[in-house]
């Protein structure tokens, strides 16, 4: 039997009808039973559930207390902060229960994961500069680099990203806002002397934002890009790239969200074939980098960028990342599901 977990935000179990339905075809397809049910019901001592029980060979659904099934596959729709969810998941795991794919609000972190990628020997060149914010942090990266990026260390989505640059007259800042949809970024030029308080009027609370060297965007048509690839672990129990877009900032934009304006093209529209393979090489050693991190993370977007010499950059990676297609969404994750399913009943269990 295979767990579809759900996080509902309040204590019900209801569960969309859209939803069940590819489930149920791939509960089909493979032979297996499903147990569907919300991850905040989960009996805390005895872990058992109250699930809606799948039975492929019987075609029907049945409401039915159950032990949570080995192998979940958790619907990782926005990151989890609640400690006390982290705590079941943690104690869940440590008794052999797997839930793919359970975004942990850590996992967001970027530094952390920025000094993860560091320690591997072939992207370590790879990784854009960054340290925890501070004034003379910030002073010394726009010596060294001339200009900067700063941005939240559990940001989103392009909100709260300061970028500044020091040319002859002083300072160019611009800045996004921390609401959900930004319409324009903040423009203040500053003379030199005038720096120090706005950073501390800025930022005050600088340990929460982190600076980072600025990586001039690869442009096409005069407008910068990055690359946001969806990798997922499929039912071989490798990882795959599913997608490739591109995404374009706005007009005379610098940051590529598609929240801040930013536009997506495929991949596969754009004079990028000669990087396809460098990019391919480069998201799966990445994958594999967080997987010794993160082993229950089974699918990731990683945003990577290419700069004007057509070097790869990491920018960051969500693991709650967006996914359109039934494939992506539904059948990859369910195959791996199969297969940890199945080397568990063999009694071997691999990493995950
Ligand atoms: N070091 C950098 N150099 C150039 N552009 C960057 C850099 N870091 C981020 N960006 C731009 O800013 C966007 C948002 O940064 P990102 O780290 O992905 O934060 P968020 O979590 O808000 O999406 C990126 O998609 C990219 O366009
Ligand atoms: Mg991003």
């Amino acid at each position: 039997m295979i767990g579809i977990a759900f996080k509902h935000e309040q204590k019900h179990n209801y569960i969309p009808a859209n939803l069940l339905q590819p489930y149920m075809t791939l509960a089909k397809k493979h032979q297996v039973d499903l147990c569907i049910f919300s991850f905040m019901q989960i009996h805390q001592t005895r872990n058992t559930v109250e699930a809606l029980v799948y039975s492929f060979k019987q075609d029907d659904l049945m409401h039915k207390t159950v032990p949570v099934p080995r192998v979940n596959i958790f619907r990782n729709a926005s990151y989890i902060v609640d400690q006390g969810l982290i705590d079941r998941f943690l104690r869940l795991r440590k008794k052999n229960i797997r839930f793919i794919n359970f975004p942990l609000y850590r996992q967001a972190n970027k530094l952390d994961n920025y000094e993860h990628l560091n320690s591997h020997g072939q992207l370590k060149g790879h990784v854009p500069p960054a340290e925890i914010l501070s004034f003379e942090g910030f002073a010394s990266f726009i010596r060294q680099y001339g200009k900067v990026i700063i941005k939240p260390v559990y940001g989103s989505r392009g909100r709260g990203i300061t970028i500044a640059e020091k040319d002859h007259a002083g300072y160019q800042v611009r800045q996004t806002s921390f609401k959900k949809y930004a319409a324009a970024s903040r423009k203040i030029s500053l003379p030199p002397q005038e720096i120090k308080s706005f950073f501390h009027e800025a930022f005050p609370r600088p340990a929460s934002f982190l600076v980072q060297k600025w990586i001039p965007l690869k442009e096409f048509n005069g407008r910068p890009f990055d690359v946001r690839a969806v990798m997922q672990k499929n039912g071989k129990n490798k990882w795959q790239v599913t997608s490739r877009v591109a995404r374009f900032a706005r007009e005379k934009g610098e940051i590529t969200n598609l929240s801040q304006g930013g536009e997506m093209v495929s991949v596969s529209k754009l004079p990028l074939k000669p990087y396809h393979r460098s990019m391919r090489q480069f998201c799966l050693e990445i994958a594999k980098a967080f997987e010794t991190l993160y082993p229950w993370a089974a699918e990731m977007g990683i945003d990577l960028a290419l700069d004007h010499h057509g070097k790869l950059w990491y920018i960051e990676t969500n693991y709650c990342p967006e996914k359109s297609r039934w494939s992506t969404l539904f059948e990859i994750p369910f195959e791996y599901a199969c297969y940890l399913h199945q080397k568990q009943g063999r009694g071997i269990m691999p990493g995950q």
